[in-house]
C-alpha cells in the first residue's frame, strides 16, 4: 500500500481541528463508496479495477509489442487527460538518454505551430541508414473533437496517408464510443479504434486504452502496471484510514489559507507524474469559487528557483513531496585518496540517493520551521507496480478530498471559457 508521513502537517494542526476535518473525510469517502456524490456516473475508474478486463490488456499488450516490432516513432496525439497519464508513467519509468523501442513523440497538447513543424519535419528525416522512418499514430480524444488534438491529428494522418500504402493500419484512435468527429473519421478511414468507457473521465483515464496503449508501446509492462493498481485498490477498500488522512489535512490548510500546494519530487523522474496530479487536482476541485492552486516543481532544481519563496514567502502555502525511498540505480561519490581540492571528500562513498534523502529531510524540516506543512506520499521504489498503486491513490484521494468540499470531482465547466471565446475569435460557425 501507498504510505504516508503527516507528521510535519498534523503539527499544523490541533487534534480538534483535524478530528473535525477527518469525519468529513469519512462522510465523503461514503459518497464514492454508495456513488450517492455528484457525478456518481463517472465512477468507472472504480470499476476497472474491481472487474479487470484481461482480454482487453492483453490485446493492448500484444498490439503494443506489434508496433515495437515495426516503429521508429509513435506519436501520441492527445491533451488533457488523453496524455498526462501516459507521459507521467513513460518519462518515470524510461530512461533518461536512449530509447526503450520506438521513440515516443507528443502531438495535439498545445497549438504551437512551431512545434508541429519540426516533428512533421523530424518524421520525414530519414534514419542513419538512409532508411525512411516507420512512423505509427494514437490519437487519443473521448470527445473527438478537442480543436488541440484535432489540428495535430489532420496534419499527421494526412502525411501518413500520403506516405504509407498501410496508412490505415499504422493509425490508431482512442475515442468515445461513438458521436464525435472522431468517430467519424476512423468509421471513414477503417483506422483501429479502442474505446473510452463512458463513465471514466479523461483524467481518469490513464488505466483505460488512453494510457496502456502508449505505455504498453514505450516497453512497459502494463499488467503489473494495472495490477499494482487494483492491489491498492483492493486494499483500500478494506483501509482508506491514509486517504481520509490526507484528505482531511490538504482540507483543514485549505480552510486555514494555505490557497497553493507545491507538488513536488526529489526524483526528476516524477515531474510528469506531478504533472499528471496537478491535472487531476487542478480540474477537479477548482470549482465554485473553491479549490488549492496545484503548483508543480522539481526538487532539489527549484528549491533553487522558488526555493526562496517557499521559505520566507507569503505563509499561504503546503507542499506536497512524492518519495521513493529505494533507488533502482544509483551512483556514487568516489574517492580521490587523500587529496581534497573540491572539499568534497566527506560524501566520499556515499550514494546519490543518500545525499538526495538529505536534501529532502533538510528540506522538510526547514520548510515546516518556515511554517509550511509538508506532506510526503512514499512509494518503495520506482517501478511500474508502485506507479499503479500511485495512481488509484491519487484517483481515490481527489474523489474524496474534492467531495469534500462540496463540488462534483468529475466535470470540468469551466474549460469551456477558453474554448467559447476561442471558437468566436476564430469564427467557427
Ligand atoms: O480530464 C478531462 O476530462 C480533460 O482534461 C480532457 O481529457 C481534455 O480536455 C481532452 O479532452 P478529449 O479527450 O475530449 O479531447
Amino acid at each position: 500500500m501507498i504510505t504516508t508521513d503527516v507528521q510535519s502537517a498534523r503539527s499544523f494542526l490541533s487534534d480538534e481541528e483535524f478530528d473535525q476535518a477527518f469525519s468529513e473525510a469519512q462522510k465523503a469517502y461514503q459518497k464514492v463508496k454508495d456513488k450517492s456524490g455528484a457525478g456518481s456516473e463517472w465512477l468507472g475508474w472504480r470499476r476497472i479495477l474491481r472487474e479487470p478486463n484481461d482480454a482487453e490488456l492483453e490485446k493492448i499488450s500484444s498490439h503494443a509489442e506489434r508496433i515495437r516490432k515495426d516503429a521508429d516513432i509513435f506519436i501520441v496525439c492527445g491533451i488533457g487527460g488523453s496524455y498526462t497519464g501516459a507521459m507521467a508513467i513513460i518519462k518515470a519509468l524510461n530512461p533518461y538518454f536512449k530509447n526503450n523501442g520506438p521513440e515516443i513523440l507528443y502531438a495535439g497538447h498545445h497549438m504551437s505551430g512551431k512545434y508541429l513543424k519540426q516533428l512533421m519535419e523530424y518524421i520525414q528525416e530519414p534514419k542513419e541508414n538512409g532508411e525512411a522512418k516507420s512512423v505509427y499514430l494514437n490519437a487519443i480524444s473521448k470527445s473527438g473533437s478537442t480543436l488541440e488534438t484535432a489540428l495535430a491529428f489532420r496534419a499527421i494522418r494526412t502525411w501518413m496517408h500520403n506516405t504509407y500504402e498501410d496508412a490505415a493500419d499504422r493509425i490508431i484512435a482512442t475515442t468515445g464510443k461513438e458521436g464525435g468527429v472522431m468517430n467519424k473519421i476512423v468509421d471513414e478511414e477503417g483506422y483501429q479504434k479502442y474505446i473510452i468507457p463512458d463513465d471514466i473521465g479523461g483524467r481518469f483515464s490513464v488505466l483505460t486504452p488512453v494510457g496502456l496503449l502508449p505505455i504498453a508501446v514505450a516497453g512497459i509492462d502494463i499488467q503489473t502496471l494495472y495490477y499494482g493498481a487494483v492491489s491498492e485498490f483492493e486494499d483500500r477498500e478494506k483501509d482508506q484510514e491514509t486517504v481520509l488522512e490526507y484528505a482531511a489535512l490538504r482540507y483543514s490548510f485549505l480552510k486555514k489559507g494555505h490557497v497553493m500546494d507545491v507538488i513536488t519530487s526529489f526524483e526528476p523522474e516524477l515531474l510528469g507524474f506531478t504533472a499528471w496530479i496537478q491535472q487531476l487536482l487542478g480540474e477537479s476541485e477548482g470549482k465554485e469559487g473553491k479549490g488549492m492552486f496545484p503548483a508543480m516543481a522539481g526538487y532539489s532544481t527549484d528549491l533553487h528557483s522558488i526555493g526562496q519563496i517557499i521559505q520566507e514567502g507569503q505563509r499561504n502555502l503546503m507542499e506536497t513531496v512524492l518519495v521513493v525511498q529505494k533507488p533502482i540505480s544509483d551512483f556514487s561519490v568516489e574517492s580521490t585518496d587523500g587529496e581534497d581540492v573540491d572539499q568534497l571528500e566527506y560524501l566520499a562513498g556515499k550514494s546519490f540517493h543518500e545525499i538526495n534523502k538529505s536534501a529532502l529531510d533538510g528540506t522538510v524540516q526547514a520548510h515546516t520551521e518556515g511554517g509550511v506543512p509538508v506532506l510526503k506520499i512514499n512509494i518503495e521504489k520506482l517501478n511500474a507496480q508502485q506507479l499503479g498503486k500511485l495512481i488509484y491513490f491519487y484517483e481515490l484521494f481527489t474523489a474524496v478530498y474534492v467531495y469534500m468540499l462540496g463540488v462534483n470531482p468529475f466535470n470540468q465547466p469551466g474549460v469551456e471559457g477558453y474554448k467559447k471565446a476561442m471558437y468566436r475569435l476564430l469564427g467557427k460557425k
